[in-house]
């Protein structure tokens, strides 16, 4: 094995007597395609804020591609090359959809304050191109609200695939999405991912999802990384079974 994309070391954080990770040693190699299973309060978002720099952990370390960034801001994170969506899409809703490309398209450029002049500085093909990976180019003129949630959940990642990452971080991008669609969804964004050839953690709670779409699998209990494995040997694992996956 190669030096790991992203790894953590005894990462530690408690919010009052509630431990949310609880000494996370966890490392990822490139073009795994990790699915997080847990159950609700597991920890689970807590530690992508952690990796993604939203959350400082109490003690221990997060290193990207073999450099720490444990405590950076989540904008030069993402300028190293990891970029994360949202269980609750963070959309510029009063934008249209080509829009909300191009500002968070901005921010891998510049800062803040010079998004409306950076803005101009991403190429129509480039926002084109990502638009078209996502499958929303017919409602790319569209206002963001009025999209349904599967295409505001794609949208929030054509937000990040725009930031062009080694990782994408996506927190459960089938959430809020009808049984039917949630195949659609992830062949659709796994595409996107293979074409850019993008490394990928992704928060699920569906077992078909989780068994279809990714080569491994970590499980959550109380902040700790309970089983680690295959698909298949994860979701085999007794004590995932009952406490997890709640059989
Ligand atoms: N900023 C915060 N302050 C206090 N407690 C928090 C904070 N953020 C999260 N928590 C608590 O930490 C625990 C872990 O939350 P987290 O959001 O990481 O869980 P999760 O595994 O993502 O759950 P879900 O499946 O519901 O999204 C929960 O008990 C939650 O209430
Ligand atoms: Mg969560």
């Amino acid at each position: 094995m190669g030096q790991a994309l992203l790894q953590t070391i005894d990462l530690k954080l408690s919010f009052g007597a509630v431990v949310v990770a609880d000494n996370i040693n966890f490392s990822l190699q490139q073009g795994e395609r990790l699915a997080v299973i847990g159950q609700n309060g597991a920890g689970k978002t807590t530690f992508i804020n952690i990796c993604t720099g939203l959350i400082r952990p109490q003690s221990g370390k997060v290193l990207f591609d073999g450099n720490e960034i444990t405590g950076l801001a989540p904008r030069v994170i993402v300028k190293r090359g990891m970029a994360r969506s949202f269980q609750l899409p963070q959309l510029f809703l009063e934008h249209t959809v080509r829009d909300c490309v191009r500002l968070a398209a901005a921010g891998r450029i510049g800062r803040l304050g010079l998004w409306n002049s950076l803005a101009q500085s991403v190429s129509n093909a480039e926002i084109d191109h990502v638009l078209e990976m996502v499958g929303l180019s017919a409602r790319a003129d569209e206002l963001s609200e009025l999209l349904p949630e599967g295409h505001r959940k794609l949208l929030d990642i054509a937000m990040a695939l725009v930031l062009k990452p080694k990782l994408l971080v996506l927190d459960e991008p089938t959430s809020g999405v009808s049984t039917d669609e949630k195949h659609g969804l992830m062949a659709t964004i796994m595409a996107a991912l293979d074409e850019q050839k993008i490394t990928a953690i992704f928060v699920e709670h569906d077992v078909d999802i989780v068994t279809r779409y990714a080569t491994r699998v970590a499980a959550w209990i109380s902040g700790r990384v309970a089983a680690d494995g295959t698909p298949t040997e994860v979701l085999n694992d007794p004590e995932i079974r009952k406490n997890v996956i709640g059989e």
